[in-house]
C-alpha cells in the first residue's frame, strides 16, 4: 500500500525533515518536501492546477493510501508552508484517508497546538485523522538522526497508520 509523507518545514536543515525523511527512507514512503519543494503561495487561479508541482502534489496525494504530516510547531500552528500545501488539496485527494499527524516542537509543552491545527483542517477535508500522534522535541533528535527511542515512536504510529489504511481497504470493498 502507498504511503506519502510531507515534510512541512520550509527549513532547509529543520527538525522535521529529518523524521520525514526517516518514514520515507524506512517504509518506502513518497515524500514530499517542502522545504525542497516549495509550492507558490495558493491563490485560487486555475492555472495553479498547470504547476508541475502542484499536479505532483494532487496526484501523489490522491493515490496514497494512507499520508503523514510532519509539521514543525510555529506560533501555537503547524507551519505556514504546510497550510498553504493543504489548501491546493481537499477532499477529492482526502475524503477517507487515514492520516497520521507528528509535529516537532521546540521543547516544553510546544507541539500540541501543530497537531490540533493539522486535525481541525484534516476534518475540512474529510481525510481520517488517526487518534494516536506524537510530539518531538530537540532532544528527540541525535547527530542530524531521529533517537532510537525517537524511531520506536514514530514506528509505532506507522503501525497503527497502517491498521486504518487496512481498515479503509476494507471498507472500501463494503461500499463498492
Ligand atoms: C517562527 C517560529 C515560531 C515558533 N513557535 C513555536 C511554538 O509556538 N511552539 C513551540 O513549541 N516551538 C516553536 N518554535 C520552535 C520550533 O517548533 C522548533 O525549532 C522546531 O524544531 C521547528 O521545526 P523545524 O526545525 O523543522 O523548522 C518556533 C520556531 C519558529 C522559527
Amino acid at each position: 500500500m502507498k504511503m506519502v509523507v510531507i515534510n512541512g518545514s520550509p527549513r532547509k536543515s529543520g527538525r522535521t525533515g529529518i523524521v520525514a525523511r526517516y518514514i520515507a527512507a524506512k517504509y518506502s514512503a513518497a515524500l514530499i518536501d517542502l522545504s525542497d519543494q516549495p509550492l507558490p503561495l495558493y491563490n485560487g487561479e486555475e492555472s495553479q492546477g498547470f504547476l508541475p508541482a502542484v499536479q505532483h502534489l494532487r496526484q501523489l496525494i490522491q493515490q496514497a493510501d494512507g499520508v503523514i504530516l510532519c509539521s514543525p510547531e510555529y506560533h501555537n500552528a503547524m507551519s505556514g508552508a504546510l497550510k498553504n500545501a493543504l489548501d491546493f488539496l481537499g477532499s477529492s485527494q482526502f475524503e477517507h484517508k487515514p492520516v497520521a499527524l507528528i509535529a516537532v516542537g521546540g521543547g516544553g509543552k510546544g507541539g500540541i497546538n501543530a497537531l490540533n491545527n493539522m486535525r481541525t483542517v484534516m476534518r475540512g477535508v474529510y481525510a481520517n485523522a488517526i487518534p494516536r500522534q506524537l510530539v518531538l522535541e530537540p532532544s528527540s533528535f541525535a547527530e542530524g538522526n531521529v533517537t532510537v527511542e525517537t524511531a520506536e515512536q514514530v514506528d509505532a504510529v506507522i503501525a497503527e497508520l497502517k491498521r486504518y489504511m487496512n481498515a479503509a481497504k476494507w471498507l472500501k470493498t463494503q461500499h463498492e
